[in-house]
């Protein structure tokens, strides 16, 4: 439950290791947030995660075995995060892969692999996630989307796909969920130096983790439904989205 001011103590972050998760739970630590569940499949790193964590702050950082492309794992896995912390005040759902458009058009089945993670995963953990927060009858679940979901890429179609799903997804969950007392926040983040990004040149308007962190907890902190990081993308893909396809094509392939 969050305290009398309204500040976030509890955070529950699937997919542990997200450079972009981190960074939030630590600026969740300079407030009141003293508990992490850090669930992902690497337990060693979340372990060094979990230590750096505490150093930040936490006083209670604990790391459970999270597969987000085995959907049929992810009511029991969180049922017991619940059963060990019966109250949540936000979880991040964080996880994602990138993958590479040549590699998936030569190799469909890792394709859906990806689609099966960054969708079919989100979906799973998502809908489990939203019933302990309705239960609780207080919480937020923040799903890191992508402005790649906004307008599919030639180059990266099969992931801004599942970010698509993923939004439209997160953004129905929401509606849902109108209410209860428990909401969805949707971040669409642009591009962001991270693991993830590491390999690849500085994409338009580059931003940083910890800057996705702070418009992350300003939108929790606000109850907002909605957070475009940086919050400028959002007047950029009013146009982009709306640009006729043979535009479009000759814009994303000078990016
Ligand atoms: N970086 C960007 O430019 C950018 C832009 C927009 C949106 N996003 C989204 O932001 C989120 C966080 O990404 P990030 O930038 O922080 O990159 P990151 O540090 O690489 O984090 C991605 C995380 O996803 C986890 N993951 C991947 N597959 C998983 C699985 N099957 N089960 C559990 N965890 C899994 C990874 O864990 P492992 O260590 O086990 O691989 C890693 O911790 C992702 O959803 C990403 O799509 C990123």
């Amino acid at each position: 439950m969050r305290d009398a001011l309204g500040d976030v103590q509890s955070v529950l972050v699937l997919g542990g290791g997200s450079e972009i998760a981190v960074a939030t739970v630590k600026q969740l630590a300079k407030g009141r947030c003293r508990t992490a569940v850090l669930a992902g499949r690497d337990l060693a790193k979340l372990a060094a995660v979990a230590d750096d964590l505490r150093a930040a702050g936490l006083a209670t950082v604990d790391v459970v075995a999270f597969d987000a492309a085995q959907p049929d794992t992810h009511a029991a896995v969180i049922a017991k995060v619940w059963a060990d912390h019966p109250d949540l005040d936000v979880v991040l759902l964080a996880f994602g892969v990138l993958g590479d458009q040549a590699a998936f058009d030569a190799d469909p089945a890792a394709a859906a692999q990806a689609a099966v993670t960054n969708y079919a995963g989100a979906v799973s953990a998502g809908l489990a996630v939203a019933g302990h927060l309705e239960g609780q009858g207080h919480g937020t679940l923040a799903v890191i989307s992508s402005v790649a979901g906004e307008r599919a890429r030639a180059d990266n179609f099969v992931y801004g796909s599942t970010k698509a799903g993923l939004d439209a997804f997160a953004q129905g969950l929401g509606d849902r969920l109108a209410g209860s007392g428990a909401s969805v926040l949707v971040v669409r983040p642009g591009f962001v130096r991270t693991a993830m990004t590491a390999h690849m040149d500085d994409g338009p308007m580059a931003t940083t983790a910890e800057a996705v962190a702070t418009d992350i907890v300003t939108g929790i902190q606000k109850g907002a439904h909605t957070v475009w990081s940086p919050a400028k993308l959002r007047y950029v893909f009013a146009v982009l989205r709306h640009l006729p396809r043979p535009v479009w094509r000759k814009v994303a392939a000078s990016r």
